[in-house]
């Protein structure tokens, strides 16, 4: 598993990316939504795999409850990665593997592959 943070490092409706393989990019962010993390690839559906956020750990919408994706506007339910609202409802982001240890340390999946684009 690859380090990422310590868990108190994502407030409530917050989100941060990381570059966790070396690529010189953010190709992971997590997110915290009612109060539990989750990790997705920096991809969105719509095109390819474009990264989302308009500047670095942006990736929340306004109100800090929903995903977005700041290319066309895209929004993602953070629980299931679910397209809602945009160019691409119904296709989800790429969920990530996330581990907590005893000392709060957030660790992410070893490798990274990239899913079949739909
Ligand atoms: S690339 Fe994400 S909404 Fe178009």
């Amino acid at each position: 598993m690859k380090h990422l943070c310590h868990e108190a490092g994502v407030g409530e409706g917050r989100a941060r990316g990381f570059d966790p393989y070396d690529t010189g990019c953010d190709t992971v962010f997590v997110v915290r939504h009612d109060g539990r993390l989750r990790a997705w690839r920096n991809a969105c559906p719509h095109v390819a795999g474009a990264p989302m956020a308009w500047r670095r750990d942006e990736y929340p919408d306004a109100g800090g409850r929903l995903i977005a994706c700041h290319a066309h506007g895209a929004r993602f339910d953070p629980d299931t990665g679910r397209c809602i609202r945009g160019p691409c409802v119904g296709l989800s982001l790429q969920p990530l593997v996330l581990e907590i240890d005893g000392h709060g340390e957030v660790y992410v999946q070893e490798h990274i592959h990239a899913q079949q684009e739909e």
